[in-house]
């Protein structure tokens, strides 16, 4: 029996969601996974300090230092499939990913995004941004949704999401903390969780046939 699927968590910037994984995995609340590696875009992400502190191993990948987009995936793809990853989570990966790249991992991506999707998601809503937008169209309630990733920026099959209401005199910063906590932390590790139960389903008949 295969006991746990292997998770790759990638990242930008603070690693919050990161974080309330790590957490998460160490309440034991994602018993069908492991997060065994967390890749950073960026050298200076904090994302990078939390896996640390979890002696969780880490690598950075850069676009720059690739040369361009297409380097950068292909180096992204080879370090996954050389550690043996089943499950990519994108936790605040502030960068979108092709076609090509996406087909390669088809249904082993996921994201989180905080907004309930098809609101203020797509290119350019992202971070802050997204929060600034909810606020200037007036919605009431926002919130995060967890999905698979395909080739549509935020586009592919929905798994979770949590609605948020927003306060008269929430700010795109107050709003943003408040989703992260109430939506983003709880449904990413639930998602997680779901994901990568059913890939050992998958997975161990598999193995038996
Ligand atoms: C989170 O709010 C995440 O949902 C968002 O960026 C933030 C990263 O925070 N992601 C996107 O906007 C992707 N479109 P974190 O680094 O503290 O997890």
């Amino acid at each position: 029996m295969l006991n746990r699927v292997r998770i790759a968590v990638l990242v930008s910037g603070g690693g919050t969601n990161l974080q309330a994984l790590i957490d998460a995995q160490r309440a034991g609340a994602i018993p069908s996974g492991e997060i065994v590696l967390v890749v950073a875009n960026n050298p200076n992400a904090y994302a990078l300090t939390r896996a640390e502190n979890a002696g969780i191993a880490s690598a950075v990948i850069t676009r720059k230092a690739c040369g361009g987009q297409e380097p950068f995936e292909a180096k992204l793809a080879e370090t996954l499939e050389r550690n043996g990853i089943d499950l990519i989570v994108l936790a605040g990966f502030m960068s979108i990913l092709s076609e090509s790249f996406t087909r390669r991992f088809e249904n082993r991506i996921i994201n989180v995004h905080p907004s309930l999707i098809p609101s203020f998601c797509g290119q350019g809503f992202y971070g802050l941004r997204v929060h600034e937008a909810a606020l200037d169209y007036g919605v009431k309630v926002t919130g995060a949704t967890v999905h698979y990733v395909n080739e549509i920026p935020d586009g592919g099959r929905i798994i979770l999401q949590k609605a948020v209401e927003i306060l008269p005199d929430d700010t795109p910063e107050t709003l943003q903390k408040r989703v992260m906590e109430l939506a983003e932390w709880v449904i990413l590790p639930q998602a997680a969780e779901t994901v990568s139960a059913n890939i050992l389903k998958i997975k161990e008949a598999g193995k038996t046939i």
